[in-house]
């Protein structure tokens, strides 16, 4: 064989393999979405889907479905598994935007359901929200609106580099599922949009939120009721209502919240830091295994916060005390500014005392160089190393 004809066969060879190796595409725009921002792309997004979430795949690969550069209106989109590939990339080019339209008719804009080995990377979602919040706030709509991104019953799912813009309700809400990780994320929308929260998960295990940072309306991350085995870290917040464990036992059988660690966290302008917050009713319930550490806080107004006494319209709970037992929470290493002379509050269930608090470096002052105070109400726990303001326990 001559020179020449061995460098094309090699040159083939190379190209055959190249193809087989790469993943599968299915790019939104070639079943008819488009890219200026014009009609509705919610079939042509919903059949590049079905195809993808078709793809069986070869061995360690995982179809693609390309979202390119342009503005792509969606109307809604349910992606629902399972998938006969091991999972679906979503890849949305970094000038890619996909937006709601100002009235979006279901719990959850875009809705991924069983979507075991999913992945979502790049690009902006952008719900809109503007003229719901309006709504909202002149009473007109009274149902909490669409989530923007909704993970619900699967497993192994990572978001990374996503950029979300004014979500008409919860920008991304993990329900249900197992081993979820939201990377390198970016969470904006101003400071008045009401119940904006930037993460929520519920009746979840094995969560973790990385290298994000969340400005929103509401809290930065929550947790609800039976999510355990949670890692936070590298979270800058504000504005914002700061990182939230509840709201719990506002209903009967919920089950608990364990294992959370929230570590490397920057806190600026929210109302709430690091809070517990439960319903001041009965229903019993449970927090534990929870450590804080490694946070600063700029101008907080409640930087340190359990609240078992949450009873926003004042009914059903007046005069009970909380069933949720909380125990084995620590604040390490938990420095800055409150805005309110009280940096520390421990306001927990007289059925149902803190125990096992424990607190150690923590350094926050009232404004830039006031003391600041700390208040225990049936709160038990240890101090140690420099704690100011000095515990209560
Ligand atoms: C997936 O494949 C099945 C069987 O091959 C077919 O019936 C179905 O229509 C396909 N679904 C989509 C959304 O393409
Ligand atoms: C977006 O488009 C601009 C202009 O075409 C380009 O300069 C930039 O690199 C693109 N950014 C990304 C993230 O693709
Ligand atoms: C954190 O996320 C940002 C924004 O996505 C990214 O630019 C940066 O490289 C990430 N940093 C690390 C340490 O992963
Ligand atoms: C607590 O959660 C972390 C993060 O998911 C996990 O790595 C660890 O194994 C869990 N610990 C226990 C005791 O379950
Ligand atoms: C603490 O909780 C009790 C009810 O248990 C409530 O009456 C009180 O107002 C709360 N105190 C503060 C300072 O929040």
């Amino acid at each position: 064989m001559s020179g020449h004809r061995l460098t094309l066969l090699l040159v083939a060879l190379t190209a055959l393999v190249g193809l087989a190796a790469a993943d599968a595409e299915y790019n939104v725009v070639d079943y008819g979405a488009r890219p200026d921002g014009g009609a509705d792309s919610a079939a042509a997004f919903q059949a590049a889907w079905g195809a993808a979430c078709n793809d069986t795949g070869r061995s360690g690969s995982r179809p693609v479905l390309r979202v390119p550069a342009g503005r792509f209106l969606l109307s809604r989109a349910y992606f629902k598994g399972p998938c006969r590939s091991a999972g679906v990339v979503v890849a949305i080019d970094g000038n890619g935007t996909v937006f709601a339209p100002p009235v979006v008719d279901s719990m959850a804009w875009i809705m991924f359901h069983h979507a075991d080995g999913l992945a979502i990377r790049g690009g902006t979602l952008d719900g809109q929200g503007q003229e719901y919040w309006a709504c909202k706030k002149d009473g007109r709509c009274t149902g909490q609106g669409p989530r923007t991104l909704d993970i619900s019953q699967s497993k192994g799912v990572s978001v990374e580099q996503l950029t979300l813009l004014d979500s008409k309700n919860v920008h991304i809400a993990i329900f249900d599922s197992t081993g979820v990780t939201v990377e390198g994320v970016r969470i904006v929308a101003p400071a008045n949009s009401p119940n904006t929260d930037g993460i929520h998960a519920q009746l979840s295990r094995h969560v973790r939120i990385l290298n994000t940072t969340i400005g929103t309306g509401d809290d930065c991350v929550s947790l609800g009721p039976g999510t355990s085995d949670v890692l936070i870290r590298d979270i800058k917040c504000g504005p914002g209502h700061g990182i939230s464990i509840g709201s719990l036992g506002g209903q009967a059988g919920e089950e608990g919240v364990r294992n959370v660690t929230v570590e490397r966290a920057v806190l600026t302008g929210t109302t709430n830091g690091l809070r517990i917050k439960t319903w001041g009713m009965p229903n019993p319930g449970s927090v534990t295994g929870v450590s804080f550490s490694q946070v600063t806080m700029h101008r907080v107004a409640n930087p340190i916060l359990v609240d078992q006494d949450y009873c926003p319209r004042k009914v059903d709970c007046p005069g009970k005390s909380s069933g949720v037992q909380i125990s084995d929470v620590s604040y390490e290493d938990i420095e800055g500014t409150s805005t309110t002379p009280v940096a520390v509050k421990f306001n927990c269930s007289a059925t149902n005392p803190c125990s096992g608090i424990k607190l150690r470096n923590i350094r926050l002052t009232y404004r830039q160089k006031r003391p600041a105070q700390a208040k225990c109400r049936n709160a038990g726990g240890s101090a140690s190393g420099e704690v100011r303001p000095a515990s209560c326990f």
